[in-house]
């Protein structure tokens, strides 16, 4: 597995997680930026997700993780940017498949619908789980 770099957003409904995944990855010691929200003031979610995604997009990362209410509006709007598989995960086995067979760059969490130990235990396996490659290359090209 590469060195991990995470960029990680969150809005307003995803806050408080977002602060529990950055202080797990700081325990994990893996590097990772923060680019928001900080406060629990109302922000808007495409915003945050643009943002995170161009970073993977780009290679300043080379993952990420964007948490909202649902995680549904930063899966719909990180999706939009070339070259990102943003997976919304609410179970621990998808967030491993997702990773194995779609190889998924940014995972998407609902603060609003999971618990916090679910979503910590679902970024410890989405982290720590390897691309499978193989016959899921040709469909990962295919998405593309
Ligand atoms: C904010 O109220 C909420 O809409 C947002 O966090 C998210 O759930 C959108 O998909």
């Amino acid at each position: 597995m590469d060195k991990l770099k995470i960029a990680i957003g969150s809005d307003h409904g995803g806050l408080r997680y977002k602060n529990s995944i950055t202080e797990y990855l700081k325990s994990e010691n893996i590097e990772f930026v923060d680019v928001g929200t900080y406060t629990t003031e109302s922000c808007d979610y495409p915003l945050i997700a643009k943002n995170v995604a161009e970073k993977v997009a780009s290679g300043v990362a080379n993952r990420g993780i964007l948490i909202c209410g649902t995680g549904i509006g930063m899966s719909i709007a990180a999706n939009k940017v070339q070259g990102i598989r943003a997976a919304l995960c609410g179970d621990t086995y998808s967030a491993r498949a997702t990773r194995a067979h779609n190889d998924s760059n940014i995972l998407c969490l609902g603060e609003r619908v999971i618990g916090e130990n679910l979503a910590l235990d679902i970024v410890d396996i989405w982290l720590k789980t390897d691309f499978e490659g193989g016959r899921h290359t040709r469909r990962i090209d295919m998405i593309e």
